[in-house]
């Protein structure tokens, strides 16, 4: 078949063997659909010191199942699936509490630790937690994005324990942003309010119903407008999915005494948590790596016409193309926000 390999903090598209069943959990997808995600950029540049050199990158896919361990009983050969990024036991400490991001047999292993989707056929270990049947109505463009970005901006409004008419604040209206926001309206925030430097994703943000107000921290003080907005106390929750220096400090800095402070980005220096400033502020802090466990949840809604991410694929390549399409996603080309790569 032919696959991505990262070998030497580089990318080659070449031919590879077909992945076989190796345990009695496993399952061979065939992949349909798949996308890049800003991990994979992180695995080339060298840092994800974890990256095993020689395998098959990506873990945002969608696909149809071609082949089944003997140990799955929910699923069926045929079935039209989404995968999780994560790959999970469901019986370890962790996974029976949910934490799923910390599961003892698991963890991010597609496309790092082991072979993922960027090839024509994946195995996927402990398949019947980490695949999940798509509805009939939802296409694969629909569920593309159900097991990875959704699911962590899905985490991000969660974790912030948003109340009713909530004033929810998103910094960073990437992909990752504009699913936070399109989660915190499934969880009944009032007002949503976007924050980014690109002024294209903004306006995305405001276009598509996402975000009652923008702002750019290059053109006005985001402190004074959301305290404008907020009689003059600070939002109520604040979902950092941005991931720069300036973001965490404003993540705190916008945010009213007593909230939740979710922190989904991933940051590339350590971050200041100047306790002296924060002080009676009342802050809770929650962080993490995405325990994505509510694919099938995500999935109905999808279903339900009440979420949507197809408008995330700004450009759909073929898998021969896969490399033009790295190129094209790493330098946001035409304010790219996420790449298909169909089969
Ligand atoms: N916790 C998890 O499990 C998980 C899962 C997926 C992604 N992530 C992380 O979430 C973050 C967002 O992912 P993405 O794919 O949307 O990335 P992205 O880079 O496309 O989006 C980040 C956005 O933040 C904006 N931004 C940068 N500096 C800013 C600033 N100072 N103020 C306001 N906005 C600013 C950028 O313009 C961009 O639009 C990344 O850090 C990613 O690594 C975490
Ligand atoms: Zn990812
Ligand atoms: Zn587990």
């Amino acid at each position: 078949m032919k696959a991505l390999i990262y070998q030497n903090n580089s990318i080659k598209f070449r031919e590879k063997e077909n992945p076989k069943i190796q345990s009695s959990r496993d399952a061979i997808v065939k992949v349909k659909l798949s996308s890049i995600c800003t991990s994979d950029l992180h695995i080339i540049r060298g840092a994800v010191p974890q990256a095993k050199e020689g395998i098959v990158l990506g873990h945002e896919f969608v696909g149809e199942i071609v082949e089944l361990g003997d140990g799955i009983k929910n699923l069926k050969i045929g079935d039209r699936v989404s995968s999780n990024c994560e790959t999970f036991c469901g019986e370890c400490y962790f996974c029976k509490r949910g934490f799923i991001n910390n599961c003892e047999h698991g963890g991010w292993m597609l496309g790092c630790k082991i072979d993922g989707c960027q090839a024509e056929y994946i195995r996927v270990p402990f398949a019947d937690t980490g695949l999940t049947k798509l509805p009939e109505n939802v296409t694969y463009e629909k569920a593309l994005f159900v097991g990875d970005i959704l699911s962590s901006g899905y985490f991000g409004a969660e974790l912030c324990e948003i109340k009713e008419n909530d004033t929810i604040a998103v910094i960073g209206a990437g992909p990752v942003g504009l699913c936070a926001m399109a989660s915190a309206k499934t969880f009944l925030a009032g007002k949503i309010i976007a924050i980014d430097i690109d002024s294209y994703r903004l306006e995305t943000a405001k276009k598509l119903n996402l975000a009652d107000y923008i702002f750019n921290p290059t053109e006005c003080n985001i402190e004074t407008e959301i305290k404008k907005l907020t009689s003059n106390r600070g939002a109520d929750g604040v979902i950092e999915c941005a991931g720069s220096n300036s973001s965490f400090e404003m993540s705190w800095k916008i945010a009213r005494p007593n909230s939740i402070v979710a922190v989904v980005a991933m940051y590339e220096e350590n971050q200041i948590l100047p306790l002296p400033q924060m002080y009676g502020k009342n802050l809770i802090f929650k962080t993490g790596g995405v325990d994505a466990v509510h694919c099938k949840t995500l999935l109905d809604m999808i279903s339900k016409g009440i979420l949507n991410t197809d408008f995330l694929i700004s450009k759909t390549f073929k898998l021969d193309e896969i490399e033009q399409a790295y190129k094209y996603f790493e330098n946001k080309t035409d304010n790219c926000l996420k790449v298909a790569i169909e089969y």
